[in-house]
């Protein structure tokens, strides 16, 4: 087996003895020949490329990523107090009449399985965003830059936690006090996950340009000298002026955005049935991979074309989405990206940043 997250194993058992396949051969070791010095946010960068928060569970993986030639990765998001995964299984492929999946679609889960071809197959992951204690995420975030060279770069992905009992206003204090904490470890750059669940109604921050403004507001008054990304999902096209009025907040608030994060669809088994065990929140699971590329190409598309309208010219855009291929890499740098970020492409395909490197 190839891949590092062990897709047929719990979350536990990948935190506790992952990663797996190349990632786990310490000799598995990607120099990245620079042609030109590149930096990213102020940081000197070998190749713009590398994974979004997630995949990469802790130090043990970021070290194995950086290693690999991944430049440009994000600890998986971390929250105020330790949280629990949802049941197994976590990640499974997804079988729909359409290779491209759109929001709210509902599509067939298959069960879960390392063998995925991930350059034809869409993949739902749902792990509630689960997080170890602050002390621990913290000294093991610190344990990863300790071993990170120069050229590598480590962003910590953090957010919220919205506890049944908190008002609106207690949960915006959460996610400043989840980036006062992210602060402390010394990662070159956070990243909030507004691409997460609003306090009281359905849907997410991102969707919500008020609750998305305060959030960014309040983080703004605890910011540092260290730059913040904005984590944010798909927009559809009929809510273009929301993504436009949420970018012009992130440019006053935050130095750049990360798009996109998965998309919403119901995932049922053969049988009509629910495919992810436990909680009806299952029902609807995030899409990832190749199924997804063409909303994350389209979104990144409409970002920069709104920052070069308004001559934004620091802000910062991280192209995320279906990269499962060196050519999908190119894709999203035609269209005038900082970086890019392949989570499902890289957890199948680890040789992906070598292969990049070698294309371009
Ligand atoms: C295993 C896995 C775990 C993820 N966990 C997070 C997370 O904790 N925070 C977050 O912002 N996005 C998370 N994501 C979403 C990815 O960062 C990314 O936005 C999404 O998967 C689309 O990229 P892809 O098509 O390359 O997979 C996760 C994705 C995967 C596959």
């Amino acid at each position: 087996m190839n891949a590092f997250y062990d897709a047929t194993k719990s979350y536990e058992e990948n935190y506790d003895h992952g990663p797996f396949g190349l990632f786990a051969d310490p000799s598995f070791v990607v120099e990245i020949k620079k042609k030109s010095s590149l930096s990213f946010l102020g940081f000197a960068v070998d190749l713009p490329f590398g994974i979004p928060a997630g995949p990469l569970l802790n130090s043990r993986f970021m070290i194995a990523a950086w290693r690999a030639g991944f430049c440009v990765n994000t600890y998986k998001t971390v929250r105020s107090e330790v949280y629990p995964c949802h049941p197994f299984p976590n990640v499974i492929p997804v079988k729909s009449s359409t290779n491209d999946i759109h929001p709210q679609e509902t599509v067939i889960g298959l069960p879960p399985t390392n063998d995925i071809d991930v350059e034809k197959e869409g993949v739902t992951n749902s792990f509630g965003v689960p997080s170890k204690p602050p002390e621990v995420w913290q000294q093991d975030v610190r344990l990863a830059i300790d071993h990170m060279s120069l050229g590598r770069i480590c962003i910590l992905s953090f957010m919220g936690l919205k506890k049944e009992s908190m008002s609106r206003d207690e949960y915006i204090k959460d996610f400043v006090n989840t980036y006062r904490l992210s602060q402390e470890t010394g990662a070159q750059i956070y990243e909030v996950n507004l691409s997460c669940p609003n306090f009281g109604s359905e849907g997410l921050i991102c969707h919500d340009l008020q609750m998305s403004s305060d959030v960014l507001e309040a983080l703004h008054g605890a910011k540092k000298n260290t730059p913040l990304l904005v984590k944010i999902g798909y927009f559809p096209y009929d809510r273009q002026d929301d993504l436009e009025a949420l970018l012009d907040r992130i440019h006053t608030f935050a130095d750049g955005v990360v798009a996109i994060n998965t998309i919403p669809a119901v995932v049922l088994d053969e049988y009509g049935n629910q495919a992810l065990p436990g909680s009806p929140v299952r029902r609807v699971s995030g899409i990832c991979g190749v199924a997804i590329k063409w909303a994350g190409l389209e979104t990144v598309e409409r970002i920069v074309s709104v920052k070069q309208k308004h001559g934004w010219r620091d802000f910062v855009v991280v192209g995320v989405g279906g990269v499962v291929s060196p050519d999908d890499y190119i894709a999203y740098m035609k269209r005038g990206v900082d970086a890019v970020q392949s989570a499902v492409g890289a957890m199948w395909r680890p040789t992906l940043a070598d292969e990049i490197q070698r294309m371009i």
